[in-house]
């Protein structure tokens, strides 16, 4: 099925997609009542469950934490999914082409999809040379490392036999050459403008994202060589700092183990998922940035850092610490002795070493203590100020003053100060850490303070909601910028009153796509709550209601100002105002229901 323009699609993605079955693949959902299901709440710890699927409205909703919406909202709050990639999940799931979007995003996603579609296409190349008779040379170096024929084919691993034109052929059939030398495949000439494979006599290593795209390749030479790595260059779909090697099959993992474990190389997270150490992702040899961030605070907010026991390792390793305890993360690091990265180490000491040294992974501050005692000599007042100076920051980090305050002692005893001075320099330290936070702070606390919606505005909804006869005839009734003056609700009348307008049908999917992020909570909320069937007299009555705290508010404006008092004109226009509400009161009153 395709679609032809891009809010098309967002509405056929929601009308193929089915909320049940989606909830299904992360939560084992019980029947409940009629067209609900329930499970225990992912998004908040409970012991009885209050998450309820509701297959007819195709909406979600917790009465424990309030968590709600429709499909896209599930995996935006599950997976922490943008919309858009929450849009692509799906799409790619119920077989939905999705069209490149218009406007500004255009030429990029179309640049995007290009890219993807030379990968895809090479991928196919590079694991049909694997598995030939010639792929011998990279099955025996994967082997020699220890990695079995089905990891391998797990991780996808391929290979680019020798010579400059097996992938430049392949393409040559169905993939345009300027797209290829786009997706970093083939290189061309400066001079001749001839094109060639970039890739050539390696081992392959796809790089695929959560949607199990093959966003780029990473090349390993066979056997020594430069440079070691041959990665993709950064294109429109793949961005070293926004991935994670391994993401994909690391995400239940983190999930059930509680923690990511992070480490530098393609081989490293290959070797431990093999071993069994599946919370292993990759940062290919990159800086850890806010992107990496981002997609590990979908799964886990405790990490493991494990880089390679080398300077550079070090440095990187003191770099990610900052990122993640600046992002909230609880971290703490395991040091391998010298010359072992984390393949070497699991091969050499089986998975049950390697899980003592996580177990025994130090915290970050001890870590940090520890690493600075290595390379600083303590020796000298300099060296002991130095040292303080290189994990007071991360310590002035941690949010809770009893935890900061407990690792003081361990600080003066590491470097040899007295806890005295340690506390007052990491004192001095929190409040120039505050001084820079507190601006954004106070910013952040004026944010927020929703309105709660009234019965009457819920109840009134509902029934326009829940059914076409009152809806038309409430619809009919109903002034908004009156009624609804001051409702949250009013932003919800207008996405239905739009889709009505336009002969589509009303669903609670559908009226949400109309309505703002915020509009769209309240109408889950509202749909959530038990509500007798609709009937145009319960309808009728809310309307009513609205009507008189309205008019109630109104009479209390009135006669604040009149009590304010002002020139003689105003209030005589005042009283006169005051005469013409209550017999609108009254006449509310006296209606028939
Ligand atoms: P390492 O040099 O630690 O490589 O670089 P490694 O993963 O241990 O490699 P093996 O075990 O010898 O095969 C760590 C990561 O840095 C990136 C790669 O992502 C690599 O996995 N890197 C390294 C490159 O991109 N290019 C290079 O030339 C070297
Ligand atoms: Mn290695």
């Amino acid at each position: 099925m395709g679609a032809r323009d891009r809010s098309d699609a967002v509405e056929v993605v929601r009308a193929s997609a089915d909320l049940r079955e989606i909830v299904s693949d992360y939560l084992p959902l019980k029947k409940s009542s009629g067209s609900k299901y329930r499970a225990l709440c992912p998004f908040h710890t409970e012991k009885t469950p209050s998450f309820y699927v509701d297959a007819d409205k195709q909406l979600f909703y917790c009465f424990g934490c309030g968590a709600g919406g429709d499909v896209f909202k599930f995996l935006m709050l599950y997976e922490k999914m943008e919309f858009p990639e929450a849009l692509r999940t799906l799409a790619g799931r119920y077989n939905i082409a999705l069209p490149a979007p218009g406007g500004a995003g255009a030429r990029q996603s179309s640049e995007r999809q290009k890219v993807l579609a030379a990968n895809q296409s090479a991928l196919g190349y590079f694991r049909e040379q694997y598995g030939k008779p010639g792929g011998d040379r990279a099955r025996k170096y994967l082997a020699g490392r220890g990695i079995t024929r089905e990891t391998a084919d797990r991780f996808q691993i391929g290979y680019a036999p020798e010579g400059w034109s097996g992938l430049k052929g392949h393409l040559a059939k169905s993939v345009p050459e300027d797209q290829a030398v786009l997706a970093g495949l083939l290189a061309k000439k400066e001079e001749t403008g001839r094109t060639y494979d970039r890739f050539r006599e390696r081992v392959i290593f796809p790089i695929l994202n959560l949607a199990a795209e093959t966003i780029g390749f990473g090349g390993r030479v066979i056997g020594e060589g430069e440079p070691k790595y041959l990665n993709s260059p950064e294109t429109a779909a793949f961005s070293k700092g926004e991935n994670l090697y391994g993401i994909l099959f690391a995400r239940e993992a983190m999930r059930k183990e509680g923690h990511a474990v992070l480490v530098e190389g393609y081989m490293d997270v290959i070797a431990l998922h093999q071993a069994g150490v599946e919370q292993a992702v990759g940062t290919l040899g990159t800086g850890f940035t806010a992107g990496h961030v981002r997609l590990l605070k979908r799964y886990t907010d405790r990490v493991v850092v494990n880089f390679d026991p080398d300077a550079a390792g070090r440095a990187a390793t003191r770099r990610s610490l900052e990122v993640l305890l600046e992002n909230g993360f609880e971290v703490q690091v395991v040091a391998l002795p010298p010359g072992k990265d984390p393949d070497l180490y699991v091969r050499e000491h089986g998975v049950e070493g390697y899980r003592e040294r996580l177990k025994a992974a130090a915290p970050c501050i001890e870590y940090l203590a520890r690493e600075a005692a290595g390379r600083i000599d303590l020796a000298a007042p300099k060296g002991k100020v130095e040292a303080l100076d290189a994990v007071l920051p991360f310590l002035a980090q941690i949010d809770n003053p009893v935890r900061r305050a407990g690792w003081v002692e361990n600080l003066a005893t590491v470097f040899g100060i007295e806890d005295r001075l340690v506390l007052q320099s990491l004192q001095d330290a929190v409040r120039q850490r505050r001084k820079a936070l507190g601006a954004a702070g106070a910013a952040a606390a004026v944010a927020g303070g929703a309105r709660l919606v009234s019965e009457a505005e819920a109840r009134l909804l509902r029934s326009v909601m829940d059914s076409e006869i009152v809806r038309e005839t409430l619809l009919g009734e109903l002034v908004e910028d009156e009624d609804l003056e001051r409702c949250r609700i009013a932003e919800i009348v207008k996405g239905i009153r739009r889709l009505v307008e336009k002969g589509e049908k009303v669903t609670y999917p559908r009226v949400g796509s109309e309505i703002s992020d915020d509009a769209r909570d309240l109408l889950t909320r509202i749909a959530a709550l038990p509500h007798p069937p609709a009937t145009l007299e319960e309808g009728r009555g809310c309307l009513k209601a609205l009507r008189a705290t309205r008019f109630q508010r109104q009479m209390g404006e009135i006669q604040k100002r009149l009590e304010a008092g002002g020139g003689p004109a105003e209030t005589d226009e005042l009283l006169r105002r005051k005469v013409h509400l209550k017999r609108k009161i009254e006449a509310l009153r006296d209606a028939p229901a």
